[in-house]
């Protein structure tokens, strides 16, 4: 295969792997992808599972400063990725605002009491982090005392979309068919409830931008079950709200928006004003960045290519940083890794991104 990558077995780094990200984010010029892996502290990880348990509540687990760095830190230990990112869940900050959810094992989030009706969202607070979320202060900033640089470290938040549809519905849904019974019949309920959540999350991200997160990835993870007209009357302009707020206090920090089945949306998600855009795998990556221009992408492999063979984890990886480019790609899965994923199979991949080196555009090799 003709490519401009040149590969090669020597690993010592010329940017740090902090820097590597942060430099990929703004569309700098870089020696190979970053790379780390969305979800890459949890269930597919031994270490994982045993501390799972010893404390088996995910509250417990993502809540106790100390258990969340630890679990952190378990896939830098395990394979040096370019970026860890905080353990924690896009659900966390709604206790914070009033809202009580757990999440188990065999439902995912579940929340007491959803959201349905204007007594219901009159309930929720505002959100003071320093009182309620201090825990993911202590969490981030002792991901900074033990890292040092050597690694970004990611923050997160879901965006109000994706976490509306929790709050209404209560659960993991198919149809979303509560929500959008909501959009469709109370629109100003709904416009309310999103409004309410953007300015929140952008207190959120703030806080967390405060403590130490260098880059901050806004889930919007279901929002790709919208039409392209409901996506533009209830996603971007939150989605956008939040990004204008955090870029006016910090327009440094890379943040980087994910929406899972996006492929359609492309061209709506470049308007967000996000830094990095992530792309999942049902899209060619060249295709994707011919929709959003100069930005910088994410992904886009698809976490199943991870259950094959260490050659095709090699072929296909390579693909997708050809296919990329040489300047302004985040090399990730295109969603989160599956529990049932092989660590060898990390390593892999994790190995096959590090002894990529960029060379420019007259470089050949084979792959
Ligand atoms: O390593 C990391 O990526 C950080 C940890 C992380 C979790 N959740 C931990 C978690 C992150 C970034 C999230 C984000 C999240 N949570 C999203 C957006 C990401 C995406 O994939 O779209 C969403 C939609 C949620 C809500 C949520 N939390 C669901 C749907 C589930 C159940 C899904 C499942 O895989 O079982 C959770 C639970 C959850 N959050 C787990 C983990 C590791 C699994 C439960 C456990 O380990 O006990």
């Amino acid at each position: 295969m003709k490519t401009d990558l040149f590969l090669t077995t020597d690993s010592t780094p010329s940017h740090s792997s902090a820097g590597r990200l942060l430099r990929a984010a703004k569309n700098q010029p870089v020696d190979r992808p970053p790379v780390w892996m969305m979800r890459q502290a949890g269930r597919y990880l031994k270490s994982y599972r045993d501390l799972r348990q010893q404390y088996p509540s995910f509250r417990m687990r993502s809540e106790i400063p100390e258990l969340a760095i630890a679990i952190s830190l378990q896939p830098f230990q395990a394979f040096h990725p370019d970026g860890v990112i905080l353990f924690s869940d896009i659900l966390t900050p709604l206790s914070a605002l009033g809202i009580e959810f757990e999440i188990t094992e065999s439902k995912g989030p579940v929340l007491a009491h959803p959201i349905r009706c204007q007594a219901d969202l009159n309930k929720m607070r505002p959100l003071h982090p320093e009182e309620n979320l201090l825990f993911i202060g202590q969490i981030l900033q002792g991901l900074c005392h033990e890292l040092q640089g050597q690694a970004a470290i990611l923050g997160f938040v879901g965006a109000p979309w994706t976490l509306a549809t929790y709050l209404v519905e209560g659960q993991n849904s198919i149809h979303y068919s509560l929500i959008k019974r909501m959009a469709f019949c109370e629109p100003e309920l709904l416009h309310q409830l999103l409004a309410k959540l953007a300015e929140a999350i952008s207190i959120y991200a703030l806080y967390q931008i405060r403590n130490g997160a260098e880059v901050v990835q806004i889930f919007d993870s279901w929002a790709g079950h919208l039409n392209p007209i409901d996506y533009a009357t209830f996603v971007l302009p939150y989605q956008q709200q939040i990004i204008r707020q955090v870029k006016f206090i910090y327009p440094e920090v890379p943040l980087i928006l994910c929406v899972h089945d996006s492929t359609a949306l492309l061209p709506l998600i470049a308007q967000s004003g996000a830094d990095v855009i992530h792309v999942d795998w049902t899209v060619r990556i060249s295709q994707a960045r011919q929709i959003l221009g100069q930005l910088p992408v994410q992904g886009n492999l698809d976490p199943c290519i991870l259950l094959g063979s260490s050659g095709l984890i090699q072929k296909r990886t390579l693909e997708v940083i050809q296919e990329a480019g040489i300047q302004g790609h985040i090399m990730n899965l295109g969603q989160g890794i599956l529990p049932n994923t092989p660590e060898e199979n990390v390593r892999c991949f994790f190995e096959t991104v590090r002894g990529v080196r960029y060379t420019g555009k007259a470089a050949t090799e084979t792959i």
